[in-house]
């Protein structure tokens, strides 16, 4: 089955007259303007027979899906953690700059589709669908569907595209507004000071705090009961503080990276056991002499082995709807200070869906709905016709076990 770009572009109501004028920006960078740019870019390590991790290679296919595994596995040198190149990227994920600090993305934080794929499988023992649907995600917010390239940072468009082949202005994870929106757990809101992406101490001490009080002084726990209060938090503070927050339905995206303190972090060495000692070293969080939070690289605590059972779309989207459940909220914006609610509602569904077994991804209609919104993203990328030849190559096969129907999207032969 093979489905049409051109189909969907032209049943899906597309502001074509839209497209930002990508070439402009980039004729005028001169040779002068690039070559003060050093091309960091170095690839992932590969992976070894002798370190094979949950099997997936860097050649965008599946795994074996078998977790429970060391990472880095002792003795693999290539994956241990180094601190970040001079001039390397990285971003508002914890997760992303984890893997970019241990090799399993390139570690200038400027990575492919492929490594991607592979690093979200090998270290987190994210099902293969589930993969793809993450990375895609990525790509048609902020990467480069023609080099197929993404920074986990900011914008390094001279890096992921070649001089002569700008084929669009690409913001990187770290671009607010697109995959990375107002109220996050330890980011600042964009508005505050300009930087969505570094870690803010205080708002990681609050954190802790909150897990404190929903578990123990002792052992704070950043488990579901803790992430769905500490999310409430956040948003009443940016209410409060923030007089251009903007809070889209596109939000609800947060509430699944609150999913991954206690669904992605936990070592199953430990009981799959969220505590702090795990959650500050992937969020790369060290407490200092008088008490506050600093910052040094994200990483894996000693001894840390993923989750035995692949982290499939099911387990991310229950969340969202348990955490959101838990103290719903207005979707809206405040503009100059006052708040506009959005004429948008949330009803999350009661989280019942059954897990499916092991490397399903999940049941169809969430993979299903991950791509419809895939594709709908897509089209608002600066090459939509070249995002969606993009997607639709990653896509199809993945798809395929699901028979997904796309609205818009129509398959030849
Ligand atoms: C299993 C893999 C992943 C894990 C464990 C993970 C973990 C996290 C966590 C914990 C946060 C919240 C940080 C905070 O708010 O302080 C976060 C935020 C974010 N992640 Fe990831 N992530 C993963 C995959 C990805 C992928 C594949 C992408 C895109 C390519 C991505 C992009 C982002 C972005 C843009 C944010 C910022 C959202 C915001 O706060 O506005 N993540 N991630």
């Amino acid at each position: 089955m093979r489905f049409s770009a051109l189909a969907i572009l032209a049943a899906v109501p597309l502001a074509v007259d839209a497209y930002p004028q990508y070439a402009k920006r980039y004729a005028s960078l001169n040779a002068e303007k690039r070559g003060k740019y050093p091309i960091l870019r170095r690839a992932a390590a590969p992976y070894s027979d002798q370190y094979p991790y949950t099997g997936a290679k860097l050649d965008g296919q599946a795994g074996t899906g078998k977790g429970g595994v060391q990472v880095p596995a002792p003795g693999d040198t290539d994956h241990y953690y180094q601190d970040p190149p001079p001039g390397a990227f990285r971003g508002p994920c914890p997760g992303l700059n984890t893997l970019a600090n241990h090799g399993f993305l390139s570690r200038d934080g400027i990575t492919t589709y492929t490594e991607m794929v592979a690093g979200l499988q090998n270290v987190y023992n994210v099902d293969f669908a589930t993969a793809v649907v993450l990375t895609l995600l990525g790509f048609v917010f902020d990467g480069d569907p023609v080099s197929q390239m993404l920074s986990i940072g900011g914008e390094a468009v001279d890096r992921t595209g070649q001089h002569g082949n700008f084929t669009g202005e690409y913001g990187g994870v770290s671009q607010h507004g697109t995959f990375e929106l107002d109220v996050s757990l330890t980011r600042n809101d964009f508005y505050l000071n300009g930087d969505a992406y570094s870690l803010n101490g205080t708002l990681f001490g609050l954190m802790v705090e909150t897990a404190k009080n929903t578990s123990t002084a002792e052992n704070p726990l950043f488990d579901f009961n803790a992430m769905a209060l500490y999310r409430l938090q956040q948003y009443q503070r940016a209410r409060v503080e923030n007089p251009w927050l903007y809070v889209p339905q596109l939000v609800l995206h947060n509430y699944g990276a609150a999913t991954f303190l206690y669904e992605a972090f936990p070592s199953s060495a430990k009981n799959n056991t969220p505590d702090l000692e795990t959650i500050s070293s992937f969020f790369g969080a060290v407490q200092l002499e008088d008490g506050t939070w600093g910052h040094v690289g994200e990483r894996p605590p000693p001894n840390w082995h993923n989750r035995v059972i692949p982290m499939n779309l099911a387990d991310v989207t229950n969340g969202i709807d348990a955490l959101y459940a838990a103290y719903p909220v207005d979707f809206g914006a405040n503009v100059n200070g006052v708040w506009i609610p959005a004429n948008q509602s949330y009803t999350p569904s009661t989280p019942s869906r059954k897990r499916q077994a092991s490397g399903s991804g999940g049941d169809t209609n969430l993979i299903c709905g991950a791509f419809q919104e895939i594709f709908i993203t897509a089209q608002n990328s600066p090459q939509p016709y070249a995002m969606l030849e993009f997607i639709l190559e990653k896509a199809t096969p993945v798809m395929a076990p699901y028979n997904c129907s796309i609205p818009g999207l129509t398959s030849s032969s």
